[in-house]
Formats: C-alpha cells, sequence, structure tokens
C-alpha cells in the first residue's frame, strides 16, 4: 500500500490572475473547501498518511492552511461541521504534512525532484491539485497496479485528438487488459504535450501517478525538455524505456480547476451536490 504523496504546490496559479495574485490557486474555494482539501481528502481516503507538499516560499499561505487553529476548529463545531473538523485536526496527528521549497519555477520534473528526501526509499503518489476526481477510487487502482507489476502505474484518459497537445501522452506497446481488476495498458515511452499528428496514442496523463523511487535518479538527470521546463514526463521516458511501466484507464468524473471555466464547472458541480444548499441552487439555476 502507498502511503506517501507528493502534491506540487509551488507554481503562480497565472492562468488564474488576478484571482492568484495575493491568494495561492489551490486555495481558492470551490463552495467552502479549498481546492487543495479535495486532494488532501483524496488521498487519506486512499490510505495516505504523509503528505509532502512542494511549495513556495512566496506562498507562505500553504503551510498556515495546515496550522492547527483551535478558534476555527470551534467555529466550525458551531457549524456542525464535525467531518471537517475531524479532518482538519488529524493533520499533524495521524496525517503528517510535510513542506519542501522550490523556490525557482523549473517544472514539474523539478517540482518533484524536490521532494526526494522527504519520501524516502519507498513508492508514492504524485498528485497534480489543477485535476479535481470525484473520490479516491483512482488512487486506489492506481495503488493496486503498482503492487501487482512493481513499476510505476499512471491514471491516463483516452482522449479527443485535439485535446491531447495539452497532456502528456502514452506510448503504448501491446494491448489494453486487465490487471487487479483495472483496465490497464504497458508504455515504453511518453511524450509531453505533442503536435496533434505526433501524439503516439490518445492516452493522455490525467495528473495522478503512483511511481516508484528510482524515479528520483531520472528526475536528477534530466535536462529542459521542448517546453524549455524540466518534465516528470521525461523522468517516466526515460524509465518506461528500460522497463515498461503500467497506463492505468480511467473514466473517473474529474475537473481541471487550472483555468477559469474548470474552477466554474467545479463550483457548479459542488453547489449541486451541497447537502444543505444544492435544491435552492438548482431552483435558481433552472429559474435563470
Ligand atoms: C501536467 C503534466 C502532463 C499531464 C497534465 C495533467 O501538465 O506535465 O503530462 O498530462 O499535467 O493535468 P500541466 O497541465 O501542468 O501543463
Amino acid at each position: 500500500m502507498i502511503t506517501t504523496a507528493v502534491v506540487p504546490a509551488a507554481g503562480m496559479g497565472t492562468r488564474m490572475l488576478p484571482a492568484t495574485k495575493a491568494v495561492p490557486k489551490e486555495l481558492l474555494p470551490v463552495m467552502e473547501r479549498p481546492a487543495l482539501q479535495f486532494i488532501v481528502d483524496e488521498a487519506v481516503d486512499a490510505g495516505v498518511d504523509h503528505l509532502v507538499i512542494v511549495t513556495s516560499r512566496a506562498k507562505p499561505a500553504i503551510e498556515h492552511y495546515f496550522a492547527r487553529d483551535a478558534e476555527a476548529e470551534v467555529a466550525l463545531t458551531r457549524l456542525g461541521r464535525h467531518d471537517m473538523v475531524e479532518r482538519l485536526s488529524r493533520f499533524g496527528s495521524d496525517v503528517r504534512v510535510s513542506f519542501v521549497f522550490q523556490d525557482q519555477p523549473l517544472g514539474l520534473g523539478h517540482a518533484v525532484g524536490c521532494a526526494r528526501d522527504a519520501v524516502g526509499d519507498q513508492p508514492f503518489f504524485v498528485m497534480l491539485p489543477d485535476e479535481l476526481m470525484a473520490d479516491s477510487s483512482l488512487l486506489v487502482a492506481l495503488s493496486e497496479v503498482h503492487g501487482s507489476t512493481g513499476v510505476g502505474a499512471i491514471a491516463v484518459k483516452r482522449m479527443p485528438r485535439a485535446e491531447l497537445s495539452r497532456y502528456g501522452v502514452l506510448d503504448p506497446v501491446g494491448d489494453e487488459r486487465e490487471v487487479s481488476g483495472c483496465k490497464a495498458i504497458p508504455f515504453v515511452g511518453v511524450v509531453e504535450k505533442p503536435a496533434i499528428d505526433a501524439a503516439p496514442s490518445d492516452l493522455a496523463i490525467i495528473g495522478r501517478y503512483a511511481l516508484t523511487p528510482d524515479i528520483f535518479d531520472d528526475l536528477a538527470r534530466l535536462r529542459p525538455g521542448n517546453t524549455g521546463e524540466l518534465q516528470l514526463t521525461d523522468a517516466l521516458a526515460s524509465q518506461a524505456s528500460r522497463a515498461p511501466l503500467w497506463g492505468v484507464l480511467s473514466d473517473i468524473g474529474r475537473r481541471d480547476i487550472g483555468n477559469p471555466l474548470g474552477w466554474l464547472q467545479a463550483v457548479v458541480e459542488a453547489g449541486l451536490a451541497h447537502p444543505e444548499l444544492g435544491d435552492a441552487f438548482r431552483d435558481w439555476l433552472n429559474e435563470i
């Protein structure tokens, strides 16, 4: 079972400016929960007990969010939000939160590499906080496929060709098959944000990874890729070229909240699903 998750959260959030000028994009609210809390809940529900947040010294609010706050807990208790009090009070007790700093924006590969000492010599998840998932089932599937294959397992979704150039895209070898009850496909390469006619498949990486610690050596050897940044995708490509890794196919409900439309969709969905406000919000939407 994988119990450590790395969450890269040092980016500047340029697509959500000016909101992200003073508030880190990971703390923008989706209803009353900051986006980062969805990531934490997904991780904890999948059995994670150590979160490694890769942040920047320019975003102290992220560390502040994880500090125990007795007053906030009293206020939440008064509002009847006992589940949230319980979740927040676990930080620092049964869920350990470590912070590592990425002070230069050198890319996702560099961010994950910064977590090396905090992770140690064990398999770990990487969770990109721009992508919110409906539940923790995808992490559980990645952990199971990693458990039975012993190598890295990466969440992917089949996407229309026109969308592939926004993602890392797998170069599969062999056919889709069942591994530990999950649909999976082995791959020997992966290309970051390919031109539409250069995509090796329609299997796009959707922001959840179960990785083995030898990836840190590949990360340390990275040179800037075609985007000028150190790409996690390029480290995966060199690891997969030695022995195939696994793509785990998923149709899980997901939202890319790193762009204004995706964020709005996530807020509307959370509003409709809200236990107290959902019905009133639905009526109002129908009205307008
Ligand atoms: C990152 C990864 C990419 C992946 C995507 C998923 O890209 O580099 O391989 O497909 O996340 O959201 P970004 O969206 O940060 O540019």
